[in-house]
């Protein structure tokens, strides 16, 4: 079953303008970035976490902003599972709470991942080839949440051609174990535990134009080929989106092309993390923000064009709260800057790309 974002998904993201008190009366006249892509029928929203909602200036601003969120770690099957058979939903809960009290959707990400996953499982994985050790944590946690959810990335990152194997898959635990096939189980599962949820495989590699990304998206396009013919339930690509302001740049005819044929396929499209990494730039702060900002409009006027785009989700939506990542933080008195809110919540030169884009695009089908 396809997932439409009708009207009636949309208006559920409204009351929370309402009820946002602390919000200044100007701020509630300027429409947010979850409105602006209301008007093309396309969903804004961004990745939160629990430490995040205790901030009330934040979480009004967020609530204010997104239509819809997904957890940045609540749902990463460490923290879920964190011993065989022991779940622990309490912080998805939460953040499925804030969503519900202030209108908003909600994505689930990830199902399966080769990555922030309890300590035991790769070894249990490895040794057992248990197949339930994979879909019967997607159908707990999937049934957990049924009719929930907007969308499950139910796959992350399967693929990495680098690694020389078949298909391009990524030569992860599940793929050793249980090999290109694993992909297939997980949407099963998903789909018969949450008959509602739009199913995503979700990757990234695809997004900026070099020798090694066309290679990518080749092999993109044929996992979701073959998904498709095997009537594997998938219904959606999610791009990451994670960009570069100073390493390699997107290629438009060729991220345009690459997003045309998966339309084509009959599947949505969605950005589920979009951000732009600043590293690497000036010391001067405006220098960087106009990078920042060029980077995402570029990125941004080739996804819009297509009909197929459900939304837009950014990886934060405020810079307050992104995490020391070792040396390349402490490059600059400021910080990185890559989300559409600064640390004080103003809108940088990002936001109003963002917002131009969403303005100027062409309506979702
Ligand atoms: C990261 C989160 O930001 C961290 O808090 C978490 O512990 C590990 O994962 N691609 C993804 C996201 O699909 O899940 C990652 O998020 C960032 C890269």
């Amino acid at each position: 079953m396809r997932f439409h974002p009708s009207r009636r998904e949309l208006l559920l993201a409204l009351p929370s303008l309402a009820a946002i008190s602390g919000a200044s009366a100007a701020a509630e006249s300027t429409p947010g970035l979850k409105d602006l892509a209301a008007r093309q029928g396309r969903l804004y929203g961004a990745a939160a976490a629990t430490y995040q909602l205790a901030d009330r200036d934040f979480a009004a601003v967020l609530a204010r902003e997104a239509a819809i969120i997904v957890p940045e770690y609540e749902l990463k099957r460490f923290l879920v599972e964190p011993s065989p058979g022991h779940y622990d939903f309490s912080a998805a809960e939460t953040l499925s709470a804030f969503a519900a009290s202030h209108g908003l959707l909600m994505r689930g990400h990830p199902l399966v991942w080769h990555a922030a996953n309890p300590p035991w499982l790769e070894q249990a994985v490895l040794s057992s080839r248990k197949e339930a050790l994979l879909s019967g944590y997607v159908t707990a946690v999937a049934s957990r949440f049924r009719g929930r959810m907007h969308s499950w990335d139910v796959v992350n990152e399967a693929l990495e051609p680098s690694d020389g194997m078949p298909g391009g898959f990524r030569n992860s635990f599940w793929f050793k174990a249980f090999g290109p096939g694993y992909v297939e189980l997980a949407f099963r599962a998903a789909r018969a535990a949450d008959p509602s949820a739009l199913l995503v495989y979700n990757d990234f590699g695809c997004e900026a134009g070099m020798p090694a990304n066309d290679l990518f998206r080749a092999r993109t396009l044929s996992l979701l080929e073959q998904l498709l013919k095997r009537n594997v339930p998938v219904d959606a690509y999610g791009m990451q989106g994670h960009l570069s302001a100073y390493g390699p740049g997107i290629d438009p005819r060729k991220l345009g092309t690459f997003l045309a044929e998966i339309e084509a396929m009959g599947l949505r499209l969605i950005v589920t993390e979009h951000d732009v990494d600043d590293a690497g730039g000036p010391s001067d702060t405006v220098a960087r923000d106009r990078a920042v900002a060029d980077a995402s409009q570029r990125f941004l006027d080739v996804v819009l064009e297509r009909p197929a785009l459900i939304g837009v989700l950014t990886w934060g939506l405020s810079d307050r709260y992104l995490r020391a990542e070792g040396m390349r933080a402490s490059l600059f008195e400021t910080g990185l800057r890559k989300l559409p809110l600064d640390r004080a919540l103003v809108p940088t030169p990002l936001y109003r790309a963002m917002s131009a884009a969403f303005r100027t695009a062409r309506p979702a089908r």
